[in-house]
């Protein structure tokens, strides 16, 4: 039978996971969930809880709030393969999450928790995304939202959903880190806001299926993402060590986290050889990754090491014009997603990825989630038509 805990990476240190706690007690690191005997077995359920045997496997079933995340489109496109220069490059697609992207995943594991903890009050801090699946998980399980936005950097179409879904909103002077910092202060000083950023190790559990889902269907190379306060990164490294331990791989991609170059503290410190992280002042146009003191660094460095991973930093206008190829091939997506295949192009021209290798790239939010930028298009007159 599979026993779930809480575990700290670091001093090993455990704690039951009846526990509300995020940071161990011991050394101050961000917890893992760790499944002792856990076992390949998949559900009827259909996403992400196809795979609960091994994100939460002692969950009761009334507890999961659920609203049909996960198993989305993996896309091939010809003009995705001539921009890129890789013949085989897949395209994730997380922004047909219910709420658009892929925070989807991470918060019906995370709001379940809530409700099996019997919370009555979420919280976090957002760049968009998450304040919109936190604010419409919690009201789909009966809890009310308090979300942290930094008003001035945050998509309008987000900030809709979350008022409309009926979060309270608590508008931040400044950027994501300066509302992080005040989330970290809620968890020290009250215990009755349950956290749903990806310092909640089970948004990191939920977020593991994104690659259960790929590795299913194809064997990649690279599997390449945007990256920001590094929950994915450190969520993709935990589900291939998790395929990798059950012997359900027999090899392992390489993950290649790539960063906005205004917002990349974590490009720095892997490729620097640096022995911490440097927070920045992010700069980008792409808002959901404009992050400057990533919280999940450390497991997110686990995940890069682990996998021989890369991490990638590209422009605002290298990012731009990935967006451009990827909507105009039909399939679209929000700004900081096109990070994902800007680092693919630059990789492939700097002889990192050749164009025979395998690549699934992540899009991880969909394209309504930032309409702020309108592309320049040429409109055309009725006589167009008729003439
Ligand atoms: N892509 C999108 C569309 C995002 O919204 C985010 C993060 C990321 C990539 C980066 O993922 O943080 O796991 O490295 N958005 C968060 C939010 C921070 O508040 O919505 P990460």
């Amino acid at each position: 039978m599979t026993h779930s805990v809480l575990k700290c990476p670091s001093c090993n240190a455990e704690y039951t996971i009846d526990s509300n706690i995020y940071i161990c007690g011991k050394c101050g690191n961000i917890l893992d969930v760790f499944h002792h005997d856990m076992e390949y077995s998949l559900t009827n359920m259909k996403g992400v809880w196809k795979y609960k045997n091994l994100i939460h496997p002692e969950i009761p079933e009334k507890a999961i709030i659920t609203r049909g995340e996960g198993n989305t489109m993996l896309y091939r496109n010809a003009r995705i393969s001539n921009y890129s220069g890789v013949d085989k490059i897949f395209l994730k697609h997380e922004g047909e999450n219910p709420t658009g992207s892929f925070k989807d995943r991470g918060m019906t594991v995370a709001v379940s928790e809530a409700v099996r903890l019997n919370f009555n009050k979420t919280l976090c801090a957002s760049t968009g995304n998450t304040s919109a699946a936190a604010a419409s998980y919690s009201a789909f399980g009966g809890i009310e939202s308090y979300v942290m936005i930094p008003g001035k950097n945050v998509s309008a179409n987000k900030l809709f959903q979350a008022i409309a879904y009926g979060a309270n909103i608590v508008d931040i002077e400044g950027d994501f880190d300066t509302a992080m910092e005040n989330v970290k202060k809620a968890i020290a000083k009250r215990n009755d806001f349950y956290i749903l950023n990806s310092l909640n190790p089970w948004r990191i559990e939920g977020q593991k299926t994104i690659i259960y889902e790929i590795m299913e269907k194809i064997k990649p190379d690279f599997i390449t993402f945007p990256a920001g306060n590094l929950g994915n990164t450190s969520a993709f490294g935990k589900a291939l060590m998790d395929l990798r331990a059950l012997g359900v791989i027999d090899y392992v991609p390489k993950l290649v986290a790539i960063q906005a170059s205004g917002a990349s503290p974590f490009y720095d410190y892997i490729n620097g050889k640096e022995d911490t992280i440097h927070p920045v002042k992010a700069e980008t146009i792409a808002s959901a990754i404009k992050i400057g003191n990533p919280v999940n660094y450390k497991k997110a460095k686990r995940a890069i090491e682990f996998t021989k991973g890369i991490v990638e930093k590209v422009t605002d206008e290298q990012i731009m014009e990935a967006k451009r190829e990827i909507d105009r091939s039909g399939i679209g997506c929000e700004p900081a997603s096109a990070a994902s295949v800007a680092g693919v192009k630059k990789l492939k021209e700097s002889g990192i990825i050749s164009r025979g290798d395998t690549v699934a790239s992540i899009l991880t939010g969909n394209i309504l989630k930032d309409v702020s930028l309108v592309p320049e298009h040429k409109t055309l007159s009725i006589q167009d038509i008729f003439q």
